[in-house]
């Protein structure tokens, strides 16, 4: 019998692209990130990430919330699916469902999102455009744990770059994306590395109240 390392055993929900995704699977492929990602669950059946998953050897599942009369049908549904692997943590990459407050509060302290602007500028959709519509100077990318009010959790890492006078929305998309490949499996290894929790609204690194850490990027 071999003693393999206990792993932080994962599942991650897309709807899209999924490049969050294979940001996570060639961290853990290339052993920096001690994640076992059981499942990954998309809302569409044409979403390239899970390709990325099948490539990868994880399996994949999907599960169409069109096909379900209410949110709370739907999320009771998703909620069943990632507890046949019972999983350590949940993560939201790119996932674009406004979660009922109970399928949140069942992953209390173990689901943890990623949003492309410096909350808490920015909730919801078109986050690049409204950056440079005000004109803002930074711009960036927030990891936080998950609570009912959409994209309001405590923030667990921040990173952030210059806008250029020249950037528009993709170009700030393409280089946030940068940004959040690097961030986002950071956050994962300190949730899988135990370091990083999330206790009564307060979000703990090292045991210690961790200040939101914000990291400048010059990309
Ligand atoms: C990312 O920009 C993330 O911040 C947002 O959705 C996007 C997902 O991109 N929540 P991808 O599917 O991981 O490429």
């Amino acid at each position: 019998m071999t003693n393999a390392p206990v792993r932080c055993k994962a599942v991650v929900l897309i709807s899209g692209s999924g490049s969050n995704l294979q940001a996570f699977i060639d961290q853990v492929n290339a052993g920096l990130l001690p994640l076992d990602i059981a499942l990954v669950i998309s809302n569409k059946a044409d979403a390239f990430g899970l390709e990325r998953a099948a490539r990868a050897g994880i399996k994949t599942q999907v599960i169409d919330h069109k096909a379900y009369a209410s949110r709370d049908h739907f999320d009771h549904a998703l909620q069943q699916a990632i507890d046949t692997v019972s999983p350590d943590l949940v993560i939201l990459a790119g996932f674009m469902r406004i979660l009922t407050a109970d399928f949140v509060n069942h992953y209390r302290d173990r689901l943890i999102n990623i949003h492309p602007s410096l909350l808490p500028k920015y909730p919801g959709t078109n986050t690049h455009q409204r950056a440079l519509d005000a004109g803002d100077a930074w711009h960036g990318a927030s990891i936080h744990f998950v609570v009912p009010e959409v994209d309001a959790g405590p923030i667990i890492l921040q990173g952030r770059l210059k806008i250029r006078s020249d950037d528009s929305a993709d170009s700030l998309q393409q280089r946030i994306h940068k940004i959040e490949h690097q961030l986002y499996p950071l956050a994962a290894r300190w949730f899988a590395e135990q370091r990083l929790s999330h206790k009564n609204g307060k979000v703990l690194l090292d045991g210690e109240t961790s200040d939101q850490q914000l990291q400048t990027f010059d990309l």
